[in-house]
Order: C-alpha cells, then structure tokens, then sequence
C-alpha cells in the first residue's frame, strides 16, 4: 500500500499585498485604494479577509505603502463612529462597524517601501510569518461560492498533502499573457503537481492555459528563494520565479477551486461581481433582477431604433 502524505501545518496567516497603485481605477483610486472599492456594501478587502479567517487564519499581514492609510483605518477602531451610532441607537450599523474582524483576529500592517513587485510584497511579510506555511491572497480576485471558500479548500488540500497549493483556473488561449501559468501533472480530482510556473507568457508559447487566480498557500521556504530571485516580468520580483524554483524543491499542486473568480482589476470584473452579488443579496435581489430586466429592455428598443 502506498504510503500516506506527510501532513503539513495549518496555515494560520495570511498576507494581503495592497500596496499597488491601482491605477486601472483612477480617479478613484487617487484617494481610494482599489482594495476600499465596495461589492455592494463591502470593500473587496472585506472578502478577501473574511475567506481567509473562514480558512484557519488569525493573523492577517497587510503589506501596504505609505499612502495606503484607509485600509490600516479601515481595520482600526473606529472610536467616534461607534460612538455616534451607540447614541442614536443604531446598534445593527454598530455591529457591523465593530465586526470588520472578529475577536482573536488580528492585523498586522507591514510597509512596502518601493513598488518591486508581487514577489517582493510577500518577502516584506517574513519577519511577520517566519517558518510555517502562510497564504497570500490577492483581493482583487474575488471567489464567491455557496459552500467553503476557495482558500479553506486549498488549506484543507495543504494540510492533507503537506504540499504548498496555488489556485488555477483554465483561460482562453489569448488571455495567457495576463496570468502565471502552469504545466502540471495529471489531475487526481481537484489537484495536480506542477512541473513548470511562467509569467505571462505570449499564447503561443504558453505551456498551458491553466492561469494562476490569487490563492496561494505557501511554504515558508519561498522566502529563501525570493531573496535570490532577480527582477523578471515587466522589471518586477516575481512571486512565479520563486515558486518555480519552489518546486524544483518541494511539491507544489495546482488546485482547481470550487466557485467563480472575478477579476476585480479590471473594470468589466468589478461590473460583473457587484451584478452577480446583487443578485445573489437576500435583500436586493429581486430589485436588482427586475432592474436588470428593465435595464436589458429599455436598451433593446434603444438598439432597434
Ligand atoms: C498576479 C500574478 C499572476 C497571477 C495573477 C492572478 O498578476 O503575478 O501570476 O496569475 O496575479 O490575478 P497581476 O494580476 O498582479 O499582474
């Protein structure tokens, strides 16, 4: 009988790099970090943080830059605000102010002093994680599913194989050049083991078209490797590079997630997820549906005329 896996360690902490300038946003984002952008009534850092606690997390690393100061107010206490609403009464709106994170849950907000890259942005969080499995979380991709979240099925993956798992997604052919891209192994249901990692790669030279969506569930060795690893793609330390190196090491899987990824760093994703959650809200959801059907109307007499 084959023998079982090694089993790994429970990530407990998460990186979350927001230290880009978000410029696909501008003029929001001259003042509003694309992490602060609301899906209804919620900034998309909201959902990243709250996939990771549902995973296991305790420890949340914010990698920001010094002009990044909404998202450190954002998970800060918020004392003349809770105290306005605790005199007017408003207790459900209090909750909601208090709760950002829940008890036990803390933040630990680290400076990105320059721009080097993806890559770069997870090394600034090793004094913080140290020597266990971490995960990193891009928030711009945003994972909705009805059951467990994505990062908690890739942390359970993690935890049974002992292996560092990155979440994949299959693309079309010509979006390769927006991704990390993967060869692997076969697939045994949900996972396989990666063979070969690049960076947006041109379409006719990609290995593959399973892309690279922002879960990563890593092992601590990766920081070693990202310390040697030289600028790469567009001039940038590249989070890939290292993990290319990672698994010439160490097994690596490619995970395919349960549940549908929007890219919230472009303009359509953003469109799509707040459409796809309106619909999905117990409270909007049917004005939203008859919104939308009005909305699709009106603009078909529009288009006949
Ligand atoms: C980053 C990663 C890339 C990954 C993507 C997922 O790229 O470098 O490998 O596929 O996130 O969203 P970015 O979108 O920051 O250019």
């Amino acid at each position: 009988m084959a023998e079982a896996p090694p089993a790994g360690r429970r990530i407990r902490k998460a990186v979350f790099p927001v230290a880009g300038l978000g410029t696909r946003f501008l003029p929001a984002t001259k003042t509003v970090p694309k992490e602060m952008l609301p899906i209804i009534d919620r900034p998309l850092i909201q959902y990243a943080v709250d996939e990771a606690i549902e995973a296991g997390c305790d420890t949340l690393v914010f990698v920001t830059n010094r002009y990044k100061h909404a998202v450190a107010d954002y998970f800060d206490k918020a004392y003349e605000l809770e105290q306005k609403l605790e005199r007017a009464g408003k207790t459900e709106q209090l909750e909601l102010v208090r709760h950002v994170l829940p008890e036990g849950v803390r933040a630990v907000f680290v400076t990105q002093a320059e721009a080097l890259g993806l890559g770069h942005a997870v090394l600034c969080a090793r004094p913080v994680i140290g020597d266990e499995p971490f995960a990193v979380l891009l928030p711009d991709d945003l994972i909705w599913n009805r059951g467990p979240g994505a990062l908690k099925q890739m942390a359970d993956a993690a935890q049974a194989s002992g292996a560092s798992v990155i979440a994949t997604q299959d693309v079309p052919r010509a979006q390769t050049g927006s991704y990390g891209i993967v060869a692997t192994d076969d697939f045994r249901g949900r996972q396989g083991r990666i063979t070969a990692m690049v960076e947006k790669p041109d379409p006719a030279s990609a290995p593959s078209t399973l892309a690279v969506v922002g879960r990563y569930v890593l092992s601590p060795r990766i920081f070693d490797l990202l310390e040697a690893t030289a600028p790469g793609a567009g001039g940038e330390i590249q989070l890939t590079d290292a993990i290319s190196a990672l698994l010439r090491e160490q097994p690596v899987l490619a995970y395919r997630f349960q549940g549908t990824r929007f890219d919230c760093g472009t303009h359509i994703g953003l469109v799509e997820a707040t459409i796809r959650y309106a619909l999905d809200h117990e409270v909007l959801s049917d004005a939203a549906r008859q919104m939308m059907q009005s909305a699709l109307g009106e603009m078909g007499v529009v288009d006949q005329e």
